[in-house]
């Protein structure tokens, strides 16, 4: 938007007089092709700039920059047919060729599956001294899959393509198989615009590695967590956390910082929330339910996670039965345990201690400890055999000493 502000005009006040030349300024490419009903059954609006690096008969890399696309034609668009899914195709410049095409896929979605781009370096005012003449195409799959009757929206930067040519894309909208003649209001959004979308920043220099470096293997500091209310603190829980992330098949261990985490969360009679955040993790759910009146347990995890590509991992299970102990009391268990939320997603707990109900002045009542942890558990079938053995001994040797009495007393007789 560009504004002009013209001098105080007496008595008119303050004119100030804006021209939107956002369609001009900026070259959005719009389309809107309709079917043999007029109905509208391809949409799409979108900007684009190219980068091509192109060798000069001299033996340099030249660049060349295209963003103006001036008037360009859409030439060979279509809805599709029986034959050909549906496409856009544009036009501009000198030669220049850009088409992308959809398919529709059999579960209620339909794919952007790729773009290819053409440029003739025959062109001398645009690629002066190129040193091959010619047509060039490079073809991208893209493969975004978007549910049918939805439009699929970034606003956000989208970078396609390496070295030759670089291709940037943004303020994109665009609904193939357009139904019933009406532009979907429901947007899907590209990953980059859900996690713009959020208040929280990211930041990707700071995000713990989830592909690269190789797994933290050392145990996670422990954080001591609460949630208060107006009766004071609720919910306890004292634990190092170790997330483990499977995500394109490559697994990643984090280890959680409480000194850089943050904890929030609420209590009811039935259920408490503790929630965690922090710069890479969004949410971080455990949620404790009450069954059968008189037990709790950890009953649901939600996690969202920025991973470090920038997209958002995220994972929840309302279905999970760990950390039980009775109400009134404490959850315990100092070796390492996992919380498997999905097949994707574990958590390993190491020194935990909960109490989500039933909080007294702030303090963890009397402790119920997971078998991993007490040894007594493993002692008491053994105390329990010995005791059998010493108690089968002793009979015997009463018994031995029965028979042997009453014997005594026969001989007498
Ligand atoms: C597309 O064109 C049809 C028919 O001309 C029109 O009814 C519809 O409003 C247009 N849609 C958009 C988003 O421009
Ligand atoms: C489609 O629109 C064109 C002009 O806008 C009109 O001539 C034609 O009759 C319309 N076709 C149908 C099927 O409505
Ligand atoms: C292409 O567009 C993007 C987004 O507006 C911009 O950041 C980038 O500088 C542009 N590239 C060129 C070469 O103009
Ligand atoms: C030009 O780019 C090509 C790759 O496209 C590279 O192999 C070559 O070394 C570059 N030449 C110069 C002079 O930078
Ligand atoms: C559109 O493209 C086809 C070939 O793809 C060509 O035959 C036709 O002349 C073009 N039409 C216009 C108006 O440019
Ligand atoms: C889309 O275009 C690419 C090449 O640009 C091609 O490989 C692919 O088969 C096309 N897909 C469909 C469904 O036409
Ligand atoms: C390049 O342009 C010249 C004339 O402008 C023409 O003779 C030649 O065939 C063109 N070559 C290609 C590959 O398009
Ligand atoms: C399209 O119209 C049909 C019949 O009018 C209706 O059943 C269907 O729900 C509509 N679909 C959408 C996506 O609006
Ligand atoms: C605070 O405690 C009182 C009495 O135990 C209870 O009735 C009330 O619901 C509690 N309030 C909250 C917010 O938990
Ligand atoms: C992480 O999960 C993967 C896959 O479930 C598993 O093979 C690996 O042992 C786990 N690593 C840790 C440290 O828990
Ligand atoms: C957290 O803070 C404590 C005390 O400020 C410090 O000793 C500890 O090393 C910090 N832990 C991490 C993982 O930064
Ligand atoms: C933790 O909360 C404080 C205050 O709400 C906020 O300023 C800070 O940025 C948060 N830290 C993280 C890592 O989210």
């Amino acid at each position: 938007m560009v504004c002009f502000r013209l001098a105080p005009v007496p008595g008119f006040g303050l004119l100030l007089l804006c021209l939107v030349l956002g369609a001009v300024s900026s070259y959005a490419l719009e389309l809107n092709l309709t079917d043999s009903e007029n109905a509208t059954c391809l949409y799409a609006k979108w900007q684009m700039n190219f980068t091509i690096r192109y060798e000069t008969t001299d033996k340099h890399n030249k660049t060349v920059t295209i963003s103006d696309l001036g008037a360009a034609k859409y030439n060979g668009s279509s809805c599709g047919d029986d034959q050909n899914g549906p496409k856009i195709a544009v036009q501009f410049g000198s030669g220049f060729s850009w088409i992308v095409n959809f398919t529709e896929e059999e579960t209620s979605s339909y794919s952007i599956d790729s773009i290819s781009f053409s440029y003739n370096t025959n062109d001398s005012t645009t690629f002066p001294d190129a040193k091959e003449k010619g047509v060039f195409t490079v073809s991208d799959r893209v493969a975004v899959r978007v549910p049918l009757n939805d439009i699929f929206r970034c606003n956000s930067l989208l970078t396609l393509g390496k070295n030759d040519v670089v291709q940037h894309y943004w303020d994109v909208h665009v609904q193939a198989f357009v139904q019933n003649g009406t532009v979907s209001t429901k947007e899907f959004l590209c990953d980059k615009d859900k996690t713009l979308t959020t208040v929280v920043p990211i930041i990707p220099t700071t995000v713990p590695s989830p592909t690269p470096t190789p797994s933290p293997k050392e145990k996670p500091e422990v954080g001591s967590y609460s949630v208060v209310n107006s009766n004071g603190t609720c919910l306890l829980a004292t634990m190092g956390l170790q997330l483990n992330i499977t995500h394109d098949k490559v697994a990643s261990v984090i280890n959680i910082n409480p000194n850089t985490t943050n904890f929030t969360g609420s209590c009811h009679p039935q259920t408490a929330l503790l929630r965690l955040s922090s710069s890479s993790i969004k949410y971080l759910d455990f949620v404790f339910a009450v069954k059968n009146e008189n037990r709790f347990y950890l009953k649901e995890v939600n996690v969202s996670m920025y991973l470090v590509n920038g997209s958002v991992f995220s994972i929840a299970n309302n279905n999970l039965s760990y950390w039980d102990a009775p109400l009134g009391s404490s959850y315990m268990c100092n070796k390492e345990q996992t919380v498997s939320v999905s097949g994707a997603f574990q958590i390993n707990t190491f020194d935990l201690r909960v109490q989500p109900f039933n909080v007294m002045e702030g303090k963890y009542s009397t402790a119920e400890e997971c078998s991993a942890d007490s040894d007594l558990n493993f002692l008491i079938p053994v105390a329990v055999g010995v005791a059998l053995g010493f108690l089968i001994i002793v009979v015997f040797i009463s018994y031995m000493i029965g028979r042997r009495k009453s014997r005594t007393g026969y001989q007498s007789v």
